[in-house]
């Protein structure tokens, strides 16, 4: 039961708990919406049911194809079973098309292709609001080693191929994504995987044809329709079937006409 499980933390979006064997964490993920270093909150039911189902889907395909992550297995709509690591403590963002912070920090209109994709470090830190870091930064602080970093851009760069080719063979644009790593210790081996999830919390999706946003930025721009926005990914994906719903969606957000 939920309430007799050791929590180990609790996130904005997540709550991680003690596995059921040594080596394993819980990961439940709720519909506790942030924005803006959560000075923007909301509850948007249906939301972390979306975000694990998408976020499984899309670690089991990178698994497929050689890419090491901590996912093992669903356990529920909400709940997934992963291998604990040591968090590295960066978000690391992987940006094919000017939007969000990179647009308003270079001027740059937002849907400006990038000459070419482009990685970003931030120093995972809400209270110093997760400042951009250089490699430098990293390294001088002992955060990852430079042969960690090398791991982590080549891994990096292979997760935005294979999900930049995903997402346009289902008609969606990648723009940008955040991603953590962390390091697993097996048999006095440690390599990198990696951890916390892919969703459209953590991606910019916008539609090939129309450019609508199909991600978190229609919560934080107040343009509603959020959770069927996450639907239509996840039905693109092939992961929900046209009328299924997400666990316990109410008909609470209006769809906006753009
Ligand atoms: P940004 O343009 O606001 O820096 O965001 C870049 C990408 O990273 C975008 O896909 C949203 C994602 N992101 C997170 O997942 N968590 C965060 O805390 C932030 C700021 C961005
Ligand atoms: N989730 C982050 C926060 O609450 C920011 C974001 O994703 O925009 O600060």
């Amino acid at each position: 039961m939920t309430s007799r499980r050791t929590r180990i933390y609790e996130g904005k979006a997540k709550i991680l708990y003690e596995g059921p064997e040594p080596g394993t964490v819980i990961v439940h993920f709720k519909d506790d919406a942030t924005a803006f270093d959560a000075q923007k909150k909301a509850v948007i039911e249906g939301k972390g049911v979306l975000n694990q189902r998408i976020s499984e889907y899309i670690f089991s395909r990178l698994n497929e194809v050689g890419i090491p992550t901590h996912f093992m297995r669903s356990l529920n709509l909400r709940e997934q079973l992963v291998r604990e690591v040591e968090i590295i403590p960066l978000e690391v963002i992987v940006r094919n098309v000017a939007a969000g912070s990179l647009a308003k920090r270079l001027g740059l209109e937002e849907g400006t292709p990038l000459p070419r994709s482009i990685i970003e470090f931030c120093y995972k830190n809400d209270a110093l609001h997760d400042p951009m870091v250089s490699e430098e930064h990293i390294t001088a602080f002992g955060w990852a080693a430079p042969q960690e970093i090398d791991d982590i851009m080549h891994m990096s760069i292979r997760i935005n191929d294979f999900l930049t080719g995903l997402f346009l063979g289902i008609g969606i644009k990648l723009i940008d994504f955040k991603i953590e790593f962390g390091r697993l210790y097996e048999n006095d081996m440690m390599r990198i995987v990696l951890a916390d999830e892919i969703s459209p919390d953590s991606c910019r999706l916008w539609d090939t044809k129309t450019n609508d946003k199909m991600d978190k930025d229609r919560f934080r721009r107040d343009m509603g329709g959020l959770v069927e926005a996450y639907q239509e990914v996840a039905k693109r994906l092939g992961i929900i079937s046209e009328n299924e719903k997400p666990e316990r969606a109410k008909p609470k957000l209006v769809k906006s006409d753009t």
